[in-house]
């Protein structure tokens, strides 16, 4: 047998956890591949959460995470631990996801070591340099250092191209994020926090984490989410607080203490997904959220003045809202009180993956590494 091609796969929060988890499994348990999982721990609870639930267990773990790290800390110590790890390892290809800072760093050490570099979730743009920060120029630059992309949509590969990106190493795959809600959601589901809540209620799931959303549009978007609460007896919040201390002290200030809105811990995924599955509708700043709810056909109230996700918008299952405290309430009460809006946007369809992105990406490095024995696999043909 050929050499197995020796992936080094490198995350450290949660959201690239969750969407790394699917193709780690994968990797594993394809003898083409040897696979080495690096975790920077830039998270750390949040990270843990994941490989508990997917059961990985890591080769490298920098543990970098310190409280209200800045990026420049978390970018320093990123770089130092993949120097180690790639001159213990000499991977032939390095895959980082998405646009973390752990992502650009190490991508940026893969790039110092001459190592190719695969970027999962490739070619997502605002445009925007500061919305979201320091995400936007995260990604720009992974996609600069890349040689391999793995873009989830259509329109995700023609910013590339539009990039001059080589568009023979661009591939369309899907989203992993919705390879792991194929093996997350439940029928027979039960929590804690469901026991608490009247059956005849309508329960809107929220998160809220952005740097760019701390201080000021955060307390705006919770007081308008309290007005709306007080306003309308049938509905209870749940929203599972990022442990950031500055998100988590505005969120205890202005939502805390009431018996309709349920303040918890950061949920385990299996969790998260199946109560997105139990809600009437979600308010999020989060990217990856933004995929894996219409898939489920829930709507969800953007937090944001831009999205990364237009294929979303455009199907009608994502409404930008920004955080302006009046537009917040309206939207808010639209969507309870308008049905025709609500089917609408539940009914739309999902543009984000058909559950295979992994498969695609393990074949694509394998066509990518030795095209005379493996096929380039067909892209992903969603939909907008
Ligand atoms: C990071 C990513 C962001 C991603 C988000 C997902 C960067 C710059 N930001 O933002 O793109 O959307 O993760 O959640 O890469 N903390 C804990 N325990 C944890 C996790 C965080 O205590 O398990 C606290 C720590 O005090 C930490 C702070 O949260 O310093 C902020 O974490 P950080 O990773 O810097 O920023 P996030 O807002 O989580
Ligand atoms: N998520 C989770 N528990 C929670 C909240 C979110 O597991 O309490 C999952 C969610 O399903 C999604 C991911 O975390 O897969 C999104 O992470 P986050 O919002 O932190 O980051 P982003 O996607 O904005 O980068």
């Amino acid at each position: 047998m050929e050499k197995a091609i020796k992936v080094m796969t490198v995350f450290g929060t949660r959201p690239e956890a969750i969407k790394m988890a699917p193709l780690v499994l994968k990797l594993k348990n394809d003898n083409r591949f040897e696979e080495i999982t690096v975790v920077t721990a830039q998270h750390r609870q949040m990270l843990d959460q994941v490989l508990n639930v997917f059961k990985i267990k890591p080769s490298y773990d920098f543990d970098i995470m310190s409280k209200s790290q800045s990026l420049s800390s978390i970018t320093n110590k990123v770089l130092t631990g993949m120097d180690d790890a790639i001159e213990q390892e000499h991977p032939d290809i390095v895959l980082v996801h998405g646009d973390t800072t752990t992502s650009f760093s190490a991508g940026l050490s893969s790039f110092y070591h001459k190592i190719p570099l695969g970027h999962v979730e490739a070619g997502l743009r605002t445009w925007d340099k500061y919305s979201p920060y320091p995400e936007e120029m995260n990604r720009q630059m992974v996609d600069d250092l890349a040689d391999l992309y793995f873009a989830p949509t259509t329109r995700s590969k023609d910013n590339l191209v539009k990039e001059n990106h080589p568009v023979h190493n661009i591939f369309v795959t899907g989203n992993t994020a919705i390879d792991a809600l194929r093996e997350t959601v439940r029928d027979n589901y039960n929590h804690d926090v469901l026991q608490k809540i009247n059956p005849n209620h309508r329960i809107i799931l929220v998160t809220m984490h952005r740097r760019e959303n701390q201080g000021k549009p955060m307390e705006r978007v919770f007081k308008a989410i309290k007005e709306v609460v007080d306003g309308i007896p049938d509905i209870e919040i749940i929203y599972p607080v990022h442990l950031s201390p500055r998100v988590e002290k505005l969120a205890h200030e202005i939502l805390g203490n009431d018996p309709r809105i349920h303040l918890i811990k950061p949920l385990d995924v299996v969790d998260f997904h199946n109560l997105i599955k139990r809600s009437y509708f979600i308010m999020t700043d989060s990217g990856g959220v933004q995929e894996e709810a219409p898939s489920l056909n829930k709507p969800v109230l953007v937090l944001r003045n831009t999205t990364e996700r237009p294929e979303g918008v455009a199907s009608g299952a994502l409404k930008l809202i920004g955080t302006e405290p009046d537009n917040v309430r309206k939207e808010m009460l639209e969507l309870l009180t308008d049905k025709l809006e609500y089917h609408i946007m539940s009914e739309a369809s999902n543009p984000y993956g058909d559950g295979k992105a992994s498969d695609r990406i393990i074949n694509a490095i394998a066509y990518y590494f030795d095209p005379d024995h493996n096929p380039r696999p067909d892209d992903f043909a969603g939909v907008l």
